[in-house]
């Protein structure tokens, strides 16, 4: 394992924004891991672990030490006929693992198709598409315990996963390295084709007979088709999170404009469509420098190559303002901001 010293992390995540790592080490063992945090070089600095650098936007230099986790491999162990527990190490890049569970006959991730990302961040914001978010499907993690030095379980309940949301955001947060996360996939898939689109574009695809392969394909034309894809645009995936309103401010919403888009939660709230938001005050394509609104799906925001994470926060704030302005509701970042 290499400790380099004032790196450009810009390769490393997909917005693509200059910012530099005081410290900087890719990390393929356990064993490397556990020597980071000894190393008398870096004692008293922050670290911060990174997978894929695809829901992080950088607004400053990082005094600290940023690893990469590189830890690969997956395995699987049979439950019965039903199920099977399949594991993927953390470093696995997440698309090449729903492939890798999908071409083996492993059902559940497959609506999960062609997220950015590593397998070891998806808890994390218990990333989610087309009806599906990885708490439906994750058994347990095993994380390294900076505290006690310890690798520890965690099972899914004690990870409190929420929409785009679980304890390593708040209580844990910094505490875990994500060393594996555990689906409990099905051999008879149970298809998940509510999300309308998902229908829509199976058709077009002309499939009769659904299977998890079809899903998966179905979900990868939607993707590329709405969503920049992070090698020839830099992003993060949805800026903000759809935001939920009370059911009075929702039915005054919709008495305004009619054509909101919004889905009932159990709870009696609405959950709004912030893309169709952020739309209707006219950001969409938008550009101001490199920093802009992504053209097909307003939710994105795009760097097209030197705009600074200070340009990108202050269009975010903007947009906050103006969607909070017109319709009353408050955007909030999805993304983790540095
Ligand atoms: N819409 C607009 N204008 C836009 C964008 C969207 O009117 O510019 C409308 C769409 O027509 C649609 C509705 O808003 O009727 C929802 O749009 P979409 O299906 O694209 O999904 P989303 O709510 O914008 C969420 C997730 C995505 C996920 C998709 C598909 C969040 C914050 N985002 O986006 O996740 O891929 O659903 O399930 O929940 C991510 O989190 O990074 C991400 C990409």
């Amino acid at each position: 394992m290499q400790l380099l010293e004032n790196i450009s992390i810009k390769p490393y995540t997909t917005f693509g924004i200059e910012a530099k790592a005081r410290f900087f080490a890719e990390i393929t063992s356990v064993d490397q891991l556990k020597k980071i945090f000894q190393e008398p070089k870096v004692a008293g600095l922050p670290f911060m672990p990174i997978g894929g650098g695809s829901n992080m936007l950088f607004t400053a230099d990082f005094n600290g030490v940023i690893f990469r986790m590189g830890i690969k491999g997956i395995s699987v162990t049979k439950l019965d006929d039903d199920y099977s527990l399949v594991t993927g190490n953390a470093g696995e890049e997440w698309d090449a693992f729903v492939n890798w569970c999908v071409s083996h006959g492993y059902a559940g991730v497959e609506n999960l198709s062609l997220i950015p990302g590593m397998v070891g961040s998806c808890p994390i914001q218990n990333i989610g598409a087309y009806g599906v978010e990885v708490a439906d499907v994750i058994e347990y993690l095993t994380v390294y315990d900076k505290e006690t030095g310890e690798i520890v379980t965690l099972q899914n309940a004690e990870c409190k996963f929420g929409y785009r949301d679980s304890i390593f955001k708040h209580e844990a947060k910094g505490r875990y390295v994500i060393l594996s996360v555990t689906f409990k996939l099905a051999h008879h898939p149970a298809f998940h084709t509510k999300y309308g689109a998902i229908t829509t574009e199976l058709d077009a695809m002309g499939i009769t007979t659904l299977s998890i392969d079809a899903i998966r394909k179905a979900v990868i034309a939607i993707r590329s088709r709405k969503i920049p894809d992070p090698f020839v645009i830099g992003n993060a995936g949805s800026f903000f999170k759809n935001p939920t309103v009370g059911a009075d401010h929702y039915s005054r919403l919709k008495a305004e404009y009619p054509t909101i888009i919004a889905f009932s939660l159990p709870t009696g709230s609405f959950k709004l469509a912030a893309g169709w938001l952020i739309e209707q005050c006219g950001w969409k394509g938008y550009r101001k420098g490199d920093a802009g609104v992504h053209a097909y799906q307003a939710l994105v925001l795009v760097n097209y190559g030197t705009a600074t994470g200070h340009e990108i926060i202050s269009l975010a704030d903007e947009i906050m303002l103006s969607v909070f302005n017109t319709f009353g509701v408050h955007l909030d970042m999805e993304v983790n901001i540095i």
